[in-house]
């Protein structure tokens, strides 16, 4: 019986998500929302943003084209969606944003990699 990681890439690989900006997920919203709150969040003009369950990068690759001295990296369990996202990149000559093919169950990294971390709708 297939677990529901692979059940998930399956289908989102037969049906792609619609994949557009999440307004709610900019990180200049999230930054005006941090300093609300007292913090002191990093600029974002140079941030580092990740995004989990990023589909094709509708949402995050306007924003990287914002940001051209930030660095983007989005990661996706189904394997078409990455790869038109790859072909966007590709067409756009993005050269800040990486898609990446993972379970965000299985996605580490060093602590304080990430300036702004966006997941949306993603439903484990
Ligand atoms: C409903 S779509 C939302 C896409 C986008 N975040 C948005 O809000 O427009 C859910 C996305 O999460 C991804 N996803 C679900 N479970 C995942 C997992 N365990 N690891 C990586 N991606 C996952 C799916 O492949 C799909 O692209």
């Amino acid at each position: 019986m297939p677990n529901i990681s692979d059940f998930v890439a399956t289908s989102y690989d037969r049906v792609p998500y619609k994949s557009q900006p999440f307004r709610q997920s900019h990180p200049d919203r999230l930054a005006v929302i941090a300093t609300l709150h007292g913090m002191s969040p990093s600029p974002i003009e140079r941030a580092r943003v990740l995004e989990l369950g990023c589909a094709s990068g509708g949402n995050l690759l306007p924003i990287a084209d914002q940001f051209p001295e930030g660095t983007f990296l989005g990661v996706d369990l189904s394997s078409r969606q990455i790869q038109d996202g790859q072909r966007l990149i590709e067409q756009a000559g993005l050269k800040n944003v990486e898609l990446r093919h993972q379970d965000i169950l299985a996605f580490d990294a060093p602590a304080d990699s990430f300036d702004y971390i966006l997941c949306h709708g993603v439903f484990l």
